[in-house]
């Protein structure tokens, strides 16, 4: 595997991704990613991504794309401001079969309605976590390797099952880690939480864009609820905005209460849904999801 492969943002060129049995990319010409003012590049390149997902028979279409502010997109799922004239926008198109249930829907939006009328922004992250060492880091120990290992095992795990996108063996996380803006909470010298955010840099028709995406948040079972992702999460974007990011999103497991309110209390915003987007583990807050695809809200923080 290569760490394209495994990484959370992927290619630019649409592609069928195999593990979640649909076809993903961005609205893009010669690998370069436009800024578009009409909707012909996206109906076009769905019905492109629609030949693909039917000689794959994958059941679901996700592409990105990048638009002017006016443009009303079709079959978006998402859209995130990243300046005052351009937004990212999420296309996307499942077949009837993979969705959840309307109960199951109605709850993880039940959910979501409640945290957005109820989340107040943390007041510090950092202090709040004192005792344990929070660290930005991506030069990682054999022993460090161990407990990360060990971490995604347990935050990732469902009926003694890890699900996550990619095998998750020392040398997978080593690779992924290096691609990404990585801090750890420490116990002593154990880790114990951990957050990451792949950064990928997206050519466009404007120049190279740099697009962080928090791709990864794990706590161990009983440090939970103790705000260690909010302190890592915070401490990680510290760190982003230090180089000046043109996007900053995260996708959250819309049936997990601590994916999404660890985002709203740090100031990021609500921008859309992703029905049946990815194959994840981890424990629920909604009973009677079917399979290990699942729902995830998008939320992105402001970068002007
Ligand atoms: C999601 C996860 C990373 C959160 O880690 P964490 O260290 O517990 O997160 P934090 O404590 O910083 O923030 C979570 C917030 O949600 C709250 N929360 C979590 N579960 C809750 C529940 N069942 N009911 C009410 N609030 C809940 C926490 O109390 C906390 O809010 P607070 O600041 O008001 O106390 C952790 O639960 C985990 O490892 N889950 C499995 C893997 C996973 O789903 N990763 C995310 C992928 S998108």
């Amino acid at each position: 595997m290569s760490v394209k492969n495994i990484g959370s943002i992927g290619g630019i060129t649409p592609y069928f991704d195999r593990i979640n049995y649909r076809v993903k990319g961005w609205v893009s010409i010669d690998g370069i990613v436009p800024v578009l003012g009409s909707n012909n590049l996206i109906e076009k390149t769905m019905a492109d991504c629609h030949e693909l997902a039917k000689k794959n028979n994958a059941t679901r279409i996700s592409l990105r794309a990048l638009t002017t502010k006016d443009l009303k997109v079709k079959n978006e799922e998402a859209r995130i401001p990243i300046s005052s004239e351009l937004d990212l926008s999420y296309i996307g198109r499942n077949e009837v079969s993979r969705t959840n249930s309307q109960r199951v829907i109605q709850e993880e939006r039940r959910i979501l309605e409640n945290l957005l009328s109820t989340t107040k922004l943390s007041e510090d992250p950092i202090k709040r976590v004192a005792g344990y060492k929070i660290e930005t880091s991506n030069d990682f120990s054999e022993r460090d390797l161990t407990d990360i290992k060990k971490l995604f095992e347990t935050a990732y795990e469902r009926n003694g099952r890890i699900v996550m996108w990619y095998k998750p063996s020392q040398e997978n996380i080593r690779k992924v880690l290096k691609n990404s803006v990585v801090t750890v909470a420490r116990n002593g010298e154990k880790i114990i939480s951990l957050t990451a955010a792949e950064k990928a840099t997206i050519p466009t028709s404007i120049g190279e864009m740099d697009w962080y995406e928090m791709s990864d948040a794990a706590t161990l079972e009983k440090e939970k609820r103790f705000g260690l992702v909010q302190a890592c999460t915070f401490k990680n974007m510290e760190y982003i905005f230090s180089n000046h990011p043109s996007a900053v999103y995260g996708e959250a497991r819309a049936c997990n209460i601590g994916a999404t309110k660890s985002l709203l209390r740090l100031g990021f915003k609500y921008a859309g849904f992703l029905p049946k987007h990815v194959k994840i583990g981890g424990s629920r807050n909604v009973n009677g999801i079917r399979g290990d695809i699942e729902d995830l809200n998008v939320l992105y923080k402001e970068v002007e």
